[in-house]
């Protein structure tokens, strides 16, 4: 198996550093509508996110969180601008490529949970699994697993309805990481809940990332939340304002591991993504999306580092 996951970029590309950022942003701009009524909400950001870095995305509303992370997660496309995705061109891809590099590398955990709501959570955490076309036997020992990583394996038969909501959030979370992706993006994941409960999920979302290796990368209004996290990205008007470097309590003080580079920057932004499906169906053809030319088979290695099984 190819294992050049950071195959060399063609000359002047920006070239990522080994064993460095998971994504890189360079001045990556994003235009709503046309003429008179064109609205620019991302500005140029230049952003890297290191492997294994736990970002926490703030700034005020309206500063381009939610669209930045719906890039990010190849639900939008920017207007323009570069998108590396483990140094894979991902603004050159096609939908069903950025589809199929969503379903196999990306898991997403939203404000409103968006869990079904007549389906058990198992069910619910299976969900990604079916449409990756697991048999039934492996969809269940997996939806199981991930449910006993978020501490509900005893809550698999509920619904919904039947949960709190500090459990349907845990629900959601296994749902997003059931596929062992690179990348958890959550876009204010606990937007809805009360203090005690945000640290549960706080603690669970640091735990993973500690644990598994998986690169989390998180909305939040709440200094309180962002203080879970390594790296605080802050936005302002479109633009990355700076990044900040944290540790957490009981960590050896050390660089945060993501950068920004001078002058760009924008937020992720906070739709509350598709409602009722984790993700969406799987395309046909083959099973990797065909890289950039000039990056072909990038994608097709799995990411060995992060969003591993423990
Ligand atoms: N589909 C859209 N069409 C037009 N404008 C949009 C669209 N989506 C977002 N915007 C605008 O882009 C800007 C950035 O929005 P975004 O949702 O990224 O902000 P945010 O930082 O996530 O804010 P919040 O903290 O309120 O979630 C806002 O001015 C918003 O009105
Ligand atoms: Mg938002």
């Amino acid at each position: 198996m190819a294992s050049n996951a950071l195959a060399a970029p063609a000359a002047g590309q920006y070239v990522p550093a080994a064993g460095g950022p998971i994504i890189s942003l360079r001045d990556v701009v994003k235009t709503y509508g046309e003429g008179a009524t064109a609205f620019q909400a991302l500005k140029g950001i230049d952003l890297d996110i290191a492997q294994g870095d736990f970002v926490a995305v703030m700034g005020a509303s309206g500063s381009g969180k939610s669209t930045t992370m719906n890039i990010l997660g190849c639900l939008d496309v920017p207007t323009s601008g570069t998108f590396l995705f483990k140094g894979v061109h991902v603004e050159t891809l096609d939908r069903d490529q950025r589809a199929l590099l969503r379903r196999k590398y990306l898991g997403f955990v939203f404000q409103g949970f968006n869990l079904l709501a007549r389906t058990t959570a198992l069910e619910n955490v299976e969900l990604p699994l079916l449409y990756r076309g697991d048999a039934k036997k492996e969809r269940r020992a997996s939806a199981m697993a991930a449910l006993d990583k978020v501490g509900l394996a005893d809550w698999w038969d509920h619904t919904p309805a039947e949960l709190s909501g500090g459990q349907q959030q845990r629900v959601a979370i296994a749902r997003a990481i059931v596929t062992s992706p690179a990348v958890l993006l959550a876009d204010e994941p606990t937007g809805n809940l009360d203090s005690e409960r945000s640290v549960e999920i706080m603690e669970l979302l640091a735990g993973l990332n500690r644990d598994s290796g998986i690169t989390v990368i998180m909305v939040t209004h709440e200094p309180d939340m962002a203080a879970f996290a390594r790296t605080i990205v802050h936005f302002k008007d479109g633009l990355v304002e700076r990044v900040e470097a944290q540790h957490r309590a009981g960590e050896v003080p050390e660089e945060s591991p993501s950068r920004l580079r001078e002058g760009l920057g924008e937020g992720l932004s906070a739709s509350d993504g598709p409602s009722g499906q984790a993700l969406p169906p799987p395309s046909s053809g083959s099973d990797v999306p065909p890289a950039h030319p000039r990056q072909r088979g990038a994608l097709s290695t799995p990411n060995s580092q992060a969003g591993g099984e423990k």
